[in-house]
């Protein structure tokens, strides 16, 4: 049955929880907690300006964050009716570009805009509107990539460049009725393009200290705060 609204489906009735003693031999008391049914489930991840190639041959850029990484993989989450998810699924490939806290304020420029057109109703509706030159509308510059057609993203530090490998389409009707489901991407990243200041000099490793992500956490834009240490595999 779909959910009424843009909201979590409640399962089921749950009580407040309240604090309860673990049982333990410790006397660590668990904070209070509460079953709550959250419109977003952004967590905080980084900020992917993910760049593509549309029919005319211009560029297109995509804010997102919903994106993980293991070993040479990434891998997205796209919801429908957006105009980069049609360009990934028919090139097959991208520049996924990673922005910086100081990159805020042109993300925010793009975050009400579609390279679509005409934009799907559900997105009209909720506010987006079609901008064909993002890079203009932001103030950023373009780069040509190595081995993909889109351009990458000259102000962000990190600069992916990247194949299609899977995709898989999920209908989200149980979520919100009038959306266009999402698409799952995995992607092969081919080259990694790392601003020199972030690099370790005469290594191939980035220098976290230096590097400053900008996180996209439940709705808002928030920076990297100070190192806290390191893993045991660390190499720098
Ligand atoms: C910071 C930020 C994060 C976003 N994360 C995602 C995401 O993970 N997946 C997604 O499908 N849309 C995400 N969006 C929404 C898309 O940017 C939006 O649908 C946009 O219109 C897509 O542009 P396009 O149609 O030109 O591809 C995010 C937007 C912002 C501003």
């Amino acid at each position: 049955m779909a959910a009424a609204g843009n909201t979590f489906r409640q399962r089921a009735k749950h009580p407040r929880s309240i604090g309860r003693d673990t049982g333990g031999m410790d006397i660590y008391r668990a904070p209070d907690t509460s079953v709550i049914h959250p419109s977003i489930l952004y967590f905080g991840t980084p900020v992917v300006l993910i760049t593509t190639r549309n029919p005319d041959g211009s560029a297109n850029i995509t804010p997102m964050s919903s994106a993980w990484a293991l070993a040479d993989r990434v891998v997205i989450g796209l919801s429908g009716g957006g105009q980069g998810l049609a360009n990934l699924l028919r090139e097959g490939e991208c520049v996924l570009n990673l922005a910086s806290e100081d990159m805020h304020q042109a993300v925010e420029q793009l975050a009400s805009t579609s390279g679509r057109n005409p934009l799907p109703a559900w997105k009209r509706d909720s506010g987006y509107r079609h901008e064909p030159d993002k890079f203009a509308l932001a103030g950023l510059h373009a780069a040509p990539a190595l081995t993909v057609a889109a351009p990458r993203i000259a102000e962000c530090p990190l600069q992916l460049e990247a194949l299609l490998v899977h995709s898989a389409f999920r209908p989200l009707e149980a979520w919100r009725d009038d959306a266009d489901g999402y698409t799952i991407i995995e992607l092969e990243v081919l080259h990694v393009h790392a601003h020199a200041d972030i690099v370790v000099a005469d290594t191939q490793h980035i220098d976290p200290t230096r590097y400053a992500p900008l996180f996209y956490l439940f709705r808002h834009y928030i920076g990297r705060g100070a190192s806290l240490g390191k893993t045991f595999k660390a190499q720098v």
